[in-house]
């Protein structure tokens, strides 16, 4: 966890509060309900409808939070440092750049739907706290927000678009040419859901957007065609699973937009992705809720950064949970890592000040573990800062 060995009485509110929510929905057949009158009744329906949402946003390979637990350990686990000694850290300097911009630190935020069911001011709390912090916000096409609203709410934040492509290519065309438009620096193209993955909470718990919420880039869009099939808040199938490179061709003939591949696991996709003249590849497995079986991401890495050679930028996503996996991640060749399900919770603790406290921990983790490897600035850290452990 993020904040493992963190003392500071905001670390502790936000540990419990997540202990808690953890301990409520992953074993919720250990609370004793008695409906004694009215308030327990409305606390049994809060606790199913907190347990939707909670086994929506946390799940991973259709299956199960033990194995989540065990995939995010992976980076912890079998990846060790070789830190180096007395080389004057008294200064550190947690600055890079992604595509040419400065930000903070290299942690983002990675793209994911629906932030209104954490918190109810959603993605314009989550792109205030970026703003704050001074780093990067990938906006999701699921947003609850619509891009307009997100790009009000934080008029100088650094912010990129996540894009899947429809089988009606006008909706994807529409979407490109207004985050154009407000001035979004980047189009990220997420290729790892030609169909959605078997997510078995979801199917389960009859997961739905609640009425008051609405994937709202596209409100007004479709038109509601009786007895049609609903998914994540639009109608089903309408995602293209034809899509293939030569999509990529289509998509810079729309915009003058860098455009950068989420989702690639191999390098020979990465060679690939670089021959059509994408400018950047986010190491990604949609954390772990697409194909079950892939590995993880840290462990995709290496032979991806290896292939490119420095000829695009790469970044990561996945089991981000500490200030130590992200200097693991740039160790391996990442520019920068992104986090998913943290800043979910960060929102879900107090909004835009938890997305902030979340972003402000890593950073803060971060800048210790350099300084306790010898690393004065973030082009200090490279390979040798590895080893990896048999276990
Ligand atoms: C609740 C949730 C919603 C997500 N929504 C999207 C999305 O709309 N678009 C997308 O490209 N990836 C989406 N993802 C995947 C994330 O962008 C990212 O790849 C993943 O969460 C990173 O792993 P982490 O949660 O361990 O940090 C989603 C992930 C989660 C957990």
């Amino acid at each position: 966890m993020i904040l493992r060995n963190m003392p500071s009485s905001t670390s502790q509110r936000l540990r419990g509060t997540i202990t808690r929510l953890e301990l409520m929905t992953a074993a919720p057949e250990m609370t004793t309900w008695r409906p004694i009158n009215g308030t327990m009744l409305l606390l049994k329906l809060y606790h199913s409808v907190f347990v939707l949402l909670y086994n929506f946003m946390d799940q991973a390979y259709a299956l199960s939070l033990t194995k989540l637990i065990s995939y995010n350990n992976v980076i912890s686990l079998r990846i060790r440092l070789r830190p180096r000694i007395l080389r004057d850290v008294s200064i550190n300097d947690t600055r890079t750049s992604v595509l040419g911009m400065e930000i903070s630190f290299p942690v983002g935020i990675a793209p994911t739907g629906f932030h209104c069911l954490a918190w109810h001011e959603g993605e314009l709390a989550t792109a205030r706290a970026t703003e704050t912090v001074n780093t990067c916000y990938i906006a999701s096409t699921y947003s609850t927000c619509s891009v307009e609203e997100i790009a009000a709410a934080a008029p100088n934040g650094y912010r990129w678009f996540q894009l899947y492509l429809y089988r009606d290519r006008k909706l994807s065309e529409q979407i490109v040419s207004r985050v154009e438009a407000l001035g979004y620096k980047a189009l990220v193209l997420t290729v790892d859901v030609p169909y959605t993955g078997k997510r078995r909470n979801d199917i389960r718990n009859q997961f739905k957007l609640p009425p008051h919420l609405m994937v709202k880039n596209f409100e007004g869009m479709f038109q509601e065609q009786a007895g049609s099939q609903e998914e994540y808040g639009i109608p089903a199938n309408t995602l293209d699973p034809s899509i293939s490179w030569k999509d990529v061709y289509w998509l810079q003939s729309l915009t003058r937009l860098p455009i950068i591949i989420k989702g690639i696991l191999t390098k020979e996709d990465a060679e690939l992705a670089i021959e059509h003249g994408v400018q950047g590849i986010i190491v990604s497995n949609h954390g772990g809720r697409q194909l079950d079986g892939v590995p993880a991401t840290i462990d995709c890495l290496p032979e991806i950064v290896d292939a490119v050679q420095g000829r695009v930028e790469v970044y990561m996503d996945g089991g981000i949970r500490t200030g130590n996996d992200v200097l693991k991640a740039i160790a391996l060749g990442a520019k920068c890592v992104f986090i998913g399900r943290p800043a979910i919770w960060g929102l879900a603790y107090k909004g835009e000040e938890g997305v902030r406290e979340i972003l402000q921990i890593l950073h803060d983790e971060f800048r210790l573990s350099m300084a306790l490897s010898g690393c004065r600035n973030v082009a200090e850290i490279n390979r040798n800062l590895i080893q990896f452990s048999r276990l």
